[in-house]
């Protein structure tokens, strides 16, 4: 593990490297403490270089034993090693060299699970961002490109399946019972697209012919066994590869892709050229197992990280600055990607969910930073919501504002001009601005300002002049070292909605550009006055999420009331019933007739056959803990809160129950499991129902019931969060998480929702639970999964027992935090991610929060990442 040197990367510190890698050649002899590692770097000097500047290679936690220059041994004065770094004083001066270099790595002792380490028994790597470097001393850094030749030797019963990027081109035995492969990948790419795989693994193959008629081999490896569990996610592969063709005119380059599935990863998926490696959370699924969220992830996370083969590979990023190049194109590339495979408005309502769940807070708290940061003193610690989706929302935005095929010829432009490429958000905005004729310098600052903009809403109609007036006012909040902000250039979708639910066909505008139902907003202040209404319209605004904004609007509970039934915008439809369900939690509001009113319209969308099953589904669901925290942004009483929701929940299920329980039966389905959308959807609402009624009399039996009858992962996750969170006390509670130990207590990535169930159970007595399930047998501390699902679950969707008054939730958190950190520091960082909107709860809490922290920052020999995220979120 690297210790915290406290430096400090900055953007314009930038420079390109004096040398060059145009090939590289590695020999892995893998062995579990002792793996030799060979390489032969090809190594160029830069046109236009200093000829006299030394040769400084990167390293983490390496020990270099051999090192040679063109087939001579160097001797110790020509060079320095350390295990982070090794110095060639004066490399040759000819054109090219062959540096030599042998390392020695173990595996085993890796767990922090960058670089080469262990898995079940196989070998496995994760080289992005710097984790390359933990193998053999390089050029770490993505503007690097090189041609890789890799041989893997093993001994041919631990490790029958030898894995590496690229085309495989020769296999054959060797003494002793070992074997090895030899793999080219002609493309050149950074080294943290690099990846080997060994081991002996069970596998799924397919065959996929591209447009242009190239026949590429599909695998997918997984633990022996589970190979039917990876049926989905093979024809999720088919289905994006095809996308990509029809949708982008994107082919995949190389005879075989292959995915490899592991159970010890720190993030969800690695695009490696050829070989992308995942997570088997997102990977493994059948109907048993998995729930319709689990199908929806796995879908969208193949998709993602084949669309990185264009987005990310053959286009990559010059350096890790320039992140959002690469994983915000290819978040909007995978949201679009399942907006088509599924429903677009469900789709679209769910990602703005989450935005606002993640990057909202992130943005609004001390970890904010831009799209595109400036800095950085630990880069894992920046695959953040900002960067994934907000970064993606950015692109949205330019399509919004270049129309779709303006759009399509900017990517052409840039895939075009890029390809083969180390790219930069300077170049990718610039093939927009060329192809298009447009101007995105104001634009371009939603990639170097951080913050969520707000715009101030009001409006006025005169019915004498036929005129409708929108006066819009923009602020930027200030973030952390950036206090004075510059106006953004925001595209507001609109439409002004009349008594028939159609929108008004509006005369000239004054005050600001509209066009094609958005206004550009670029000022601080505009006056926008359409002509020719005659009568005053309910406005609505944002329609379709157009910008990742607040909005601050002088409204009419009624218009509101009115958008939520009639817009013709589904987005706008779900955002007008959720801005009122959030008016009710927030203000409190306690007029009886306001919350009659939005119970009424509740028992309208459940009941209403013209809706999407889903869609229903997510307008019912209530505004969670966080959103409503979010919203009151001060002075948090996570308790006080929870309360209140509860009344709202109760009072709505209570004035429909009876019908609430006539849909929920109609809803039963007897038919074959299908993972579809529309199947899924039916699910949902019928278990949203089931939420609503579980209060009701009778509902720890029905839940019970619910769980018994469930014939899917769905639904029986469903029934035994409902038993636990409302009846946790309850025999029926109690045998339900017997039940499901004994049916899938032989899978740990089933029984993660066991301990997510029981870790998210409301109430300051889960604290004790979440210490017990710490001593469960299928629990450890080693595996990330497992951490993520127990307690990382707990201190960010737990509210009530993370945040208890007495901090015990929170000193509980820090000793995990401090435990897991000497092991696996980027896995302990993003945890400690959890306290960083710490500031915002009532004083008591935030005193104890910060005393965590302050326990966190205390203790010595802290990781860059973990001392880096503390740091941040104290200052
Ligand atoms: N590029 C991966 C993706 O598709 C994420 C890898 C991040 N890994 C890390 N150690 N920071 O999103
Ligand atoms: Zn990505």
């Amino acid at each position: 593990m690297r210790t915290d040197t406290g430096q400090v990367f900055r953007l314009e510190d930038y420079r390109p490297s004096d040398y060059l890698i145009p090939k590289t050649s590695l020999t892995f002899r893998l062995h579990p403490d002792a793996t030799v590692v060979t390489a032969d770097l090809t190594i160029a000097r830069r046109p236009g270089a200093d000829r006299h500047s030394p040769l400084i290679l990167d390293g983490d936690d390496l020990v270099l034993k051999a090192i040679s220059i063109d087939g001579a041994l160097l001797p110790a004065s020509a060079y320095q090693a350390t295990p982070d770094q090794l110095i060639v004083a004066s490399p040759p001066d000819a054109p090219t060299f062959r540096l030599r270099l042998e390392t020695e790595v173990s595996p085993s002792a890796n767990s922090a699970l960058m670089g080469l380490f262990r898995t079940n028994g196989a070998y496995c790597t994760q080289c992005e961002a710097e984790g390359f470097r933990r193998i053999t001393y390089f050029l770490d850094r993505p503007d690097i490109l090189s041609v890789y030749t890799v041989r893997i030797e093993a001994p041919k019963r631990e490790a029958p399946l030898l894995l590496s990027n690229g085309n495989r081109q020769e296999t054959g035995e060797l003494a002793d019972g070992w074997h090895f492969a030899v793999w080219h990948d002609p493309f050149p790419k950074p080294s943290y697209l690099f990846a080997l795989v060994a081991g002996d693994l069970g596998a799924m193959h397919d065959m996929f012919t591209t447009a242009s008629g190239r026949r590429v081999e599909l695998g997918i490896y997984v633990e022996h066994g589970k190979e039917p569990f990876a049926a989905y996610a093979m024809d999720a592969l088919k289905r994006s590869m095809r996308w990509d063709e029809e949708v982008y005119g994107c082919e995949y380059d190389l005879d075989v892709f292959n995915i490899v599935a592991v159970s010890d990863f720190n993030m969800g998926a690695m695009e490696n050229k050829g070989l992308n490696i995942f997570n088997d959370k997102y990977v493994l699924a059948d109907e048993e197992t998995a729930t319709d969220a689990d199908f929806a992830n796995i879908e969208a996370i193949i998709a993602h990280e084949y669309f990185h083969n264009w987005t990310g590979n053959r286009i990559t990023c010059r350096d890790w600055f320039q992140l959002c190049l690469k994983e915000g194109l290819t978040v909007f590339r995978d949201h679009e990607f399942s907006a088509d495979q599924r429903s677009r408005p469900v789709k679209r309502i769910a990602e703005v969910r989450t935005l606002r769940a993640h990057q909202f807070p992130e943005d609004q708290g001390p970890l904010a930073h831009p799209v595109r940061p400036r800095r950085y003193r630990e880069i894992n610690n920046f695959y953040t919501a900002t960067v994934y989706e907000k970064g993606s929302e950015v692109v949205r935005m330019i399509r919004t504002i270049l129309g779709p095929e303006g759009f399509r010829q900017g990517m052409d432009l840039y895939f075009q001009r890029h390809d083969g490429q180390a790219a930069t958000i300077e170049d990718f905005l610039k093939a927009f601005e060329d192809a298009s004729g447009r101007d995105l310098q104001q634009f371009a600052l939603w990639y170097h300002q951080a913050g969520t903009p707000n715009l101030s809403i009001s409006t006025a109609h005169d019915a004498a002049k036929r005129e409708f007036v929108v006066e819009i006012e923009q602020s930027v909040p200030p973030t952390p070292s950036e206090a004075r902000k510059r106006m953004m250039h925001i595209p507001l979708a609109f439409g002004l909605v009349g008594r028939d639910g159609k929108d008004f066909e509006h005369g000239p505008v004054e005050g600001a550009d509209v066009e094609n139902g958005v206004i550009h907003v670029r000022k601080r202040r505009h006056v926008v006055r359409f002509a020719g209404i005659a009568e005053r319209p309910a406005l609505s605004l944002n329609r379709g999420f157009s910008a990742p904004i607040t909005l601050t609007v002088e409204q009419k509970p009624e218009d509101l009331f009115f958008l939520a039934r009639h817009d013709s915008d589904a987005f706008s439809r779900w955002q007008a019933y959720n801005s009122l369900l959030t008016d009710a939690l927030v203000a409190a509001r306690k007029q009886a007739a306001f919350a009659a009113k939005l119970a009424d319209l509740a028992g309208v969308i459940a009941g209403d056959a013209s809706l999407e099953h889903a869609f229903r589904a997510l307008a019912l669901a209530l505004p969670g803990e966080a959103d409503i925290a979010r919203e009151m942004a001060r002075d948090i009483d996570p308790d006080a809160i929870f309360e209140r929701r509860e009344a709202l929940a109760r009072m709505i299920a209570q004035s429909n129950e009876a019908a609430f329980r006539e849909h929920y039966a109609a809803l039963a389905f007897q038919g074959r499991f299908r993972p579809d959308a529309a199947s899924a959807g039916r699910r949902a609402l019928r278990n949203t129902l089931l939420d609503y009624l579980a209060p009701l009399p009778g509902g720890a039996e029905l839940a019970s019931r619910h769980f018994v009858d469930a014939t899917n992962m769905t639904d029986r996750a469903a029934a035994l969060t409902v038993l636990v969170h409302r009846h946790g006390e309850t025999n029926e509670a109690k045998a339900a998480l017997a039940a499901f130990e004994e049916r899938h207590g032989a899978n740990p990535l089933t029984m993660d929702k066991w301990l997510m169930i029981q870790a998210t159970a409301p109430g300051a007595a889960t604290l004790d639970k979440v210490k017990t399930l710490t001593r469960h047998p299928g629990f450890t501390m080693s595996n990330p999964n497992r951490v993520r699902a127990l307690i990382g679950t707990f201190a960010t969707a737990n509210q009530t027992a993370f945040n208890r008054p007495d901090g015990a939730g929170y000193d509980f958190f820090a000793g995990v935090v401090l435990e897991i950190e000497p092991r696996n520091p980027q896995l302990a960082a993003r945890l400690a991610t959890a306290l960083r909107s710490w500031r915002s709860l009532e004083p008591v809490r935030r005193a104890k929060a910060r005393e965590a922290l302050q326990r966190i920052a205390g203790s010595d020999d802290l990781s860059a990442d973990l001392r880096d995220i503390v740091e941040r979120t104290l200052a």
